[in-house]
């Protein structure tokens, strides 16, 4: 691993303390992390690159606020795997890499915050290619775009990929309910929405559309307002809605909701929803299987997007988010058979298909 800096960068605090950092990232495997920041504009962003054997390493810009620098960058590096992970499942001709801006108080000059920040991209000569993730829209990209070519999702291009993610997990939910319920349809089934954002609101108009019945929980008041008036959806606190009484938990808000306090509460048999790392560890997820819960993994679920970027509005694009189903299916019964939790067979799929790319 490396940790490099480019021009013009102002020390990184965490610097002076990388203890851990670097085994993080040997056992994560990730590549590179560079570090960008600029006091004046609030600006302090992270980008990892995991693996480029598959093409450039691809990854949303996530800004949000962080509880300290390190758990940024733990982050940055988990999310930067999982993308290497997503590419290489569903065979798409990107690498993983992720970036994290670490939100002040307030931004004050967006525009200038993102140009600066596009600047950095710039300066990564196209290792890393960015797009919108939680925290940024497409008006950001374009605003990226002023700076660099490499982003995707600008009004231009590709554009918001959230609705291609909705259907994407919506296939995900259906092989799902077809393996665990012997049901073909989602007629009554009770879905548990976390996190009613561009993915999670969309995905709740699919379901409804399906005959589920919604149960939803958000931070922001006025979309569960959205929900409950145009989906009769059921809302729930913030606290509840991962011991909710029903059969689909569908996480689609932030990472690490699946650890041991959710253990011992979650009454769903199935998890499956748009958001990455869903999985606090992968300890988690053996749990989960040791419960007959069936996880299906995030970035098997969420690729739909990323399907979208890559081969733009096509068949191709409408033919592999439909082929999510099949592979949820696969992967349900590998796991059955070998009687190995599904995001390890998954994991083991995705690395065997890196090591490949890495050797061609
Ligand atoms: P978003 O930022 O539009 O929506 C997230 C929503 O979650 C917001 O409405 C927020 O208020 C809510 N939220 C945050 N914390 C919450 C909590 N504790 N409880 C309930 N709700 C909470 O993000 P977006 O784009 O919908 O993405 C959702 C997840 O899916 C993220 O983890 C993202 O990385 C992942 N994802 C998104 C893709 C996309 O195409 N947008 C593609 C692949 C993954």
């Amino acid at each position: 691993m490396h940790l490099l800096s480019s021009p013009n960068i102002v020390p990184f605090s965490a610097a002076t303390d990388t203890n851990g950092i670097f085994d993080q990232a040997a056992v994560l495997r990730v590549n590179d992390i560079h570090l960008c920041s600029d006091p004046g504009l609030g600006l302090k962003a992270i980008v990892a690159i995991h693996d480029t054997s598959r093409g450039p390493a691809l990854g949303g810009t996530r800004c949000i606020r962080y509880a300290s620098e390190r758990q940024a960058i733990d982050d940055v590096m988990r999310l930067a795997q999982g993308m290497s992970y997503k590419s290489a499942f569903a065979r798409l001709p990107y690498g993983g890499g992720k970036a994290v801006l670490i939100r002040p108080e307030s931004v004050p000059d967006r525009t200038a915050y993102f140009e600066r920040y596009a600047e950095f991209i710039e300066s990564l000569n196209g290792r890393f290619v960015t797009a919108v993730d939680v925290g940024t829209d497409v008006s950001d990209m374009d605003t990226i775009a002023r700076k660099t070519q490499y982003v995707m999702c600008t009004s231009a291009a590709s554009g918001d990929p959230s609705n291609h993610t909705a259907h994407g997990v919506l296939n995900a939910i259906l092989a799902a309910v077809c393996e665990c319920f012997e049901q073909n349809d989602l007629a009554s089934v009770r879905v548990a929405i976390q996190g009613l954002g561009k993915v999670g609101m969309r995905l709740a108009g699919l379901l409804h559309e399906r005959g589920a019945n919604l149960i939803v929980s958000d931070l922001d008041k006025n979309r569960i307002q959205q929900c409950v008036d145009e989906f009769g959806a059921t809302s729930v606190s913030i606290n509840e809605i991962i011991a909710a009484d029903c059969d689909v938990l569908a996480p689609c808000a932030l990472g690490g909701v699946i650890d041991n306090q959710a253990l011992t509460t979650i009454r769903a048999k199935i998890i499956c929803g748009a958001a990455n790392n869903q999985l606090a560890q992968d300890e988690h997820g053996d749990r989960l299987f040791s419960k007959n819960i069936f996880y299906v993994p995030d970035y098997v679920a969420n690729a739909g997007g990323l399907i979208h970027i890559s081969f733009g509005s096509s068949i191709e694009t409408t033919e592999r988010i439909q082929a999510i189903y099949d592979s949820v299916i696969d992967l349900f019964r590998r796991s059955r058979v070998t009687r190995n939790p599904s995001h390890r067979v998954a994991n083991e799929i995705a690395k065997q298909r890196l090591i490949k790319s890495r050797q061609a």
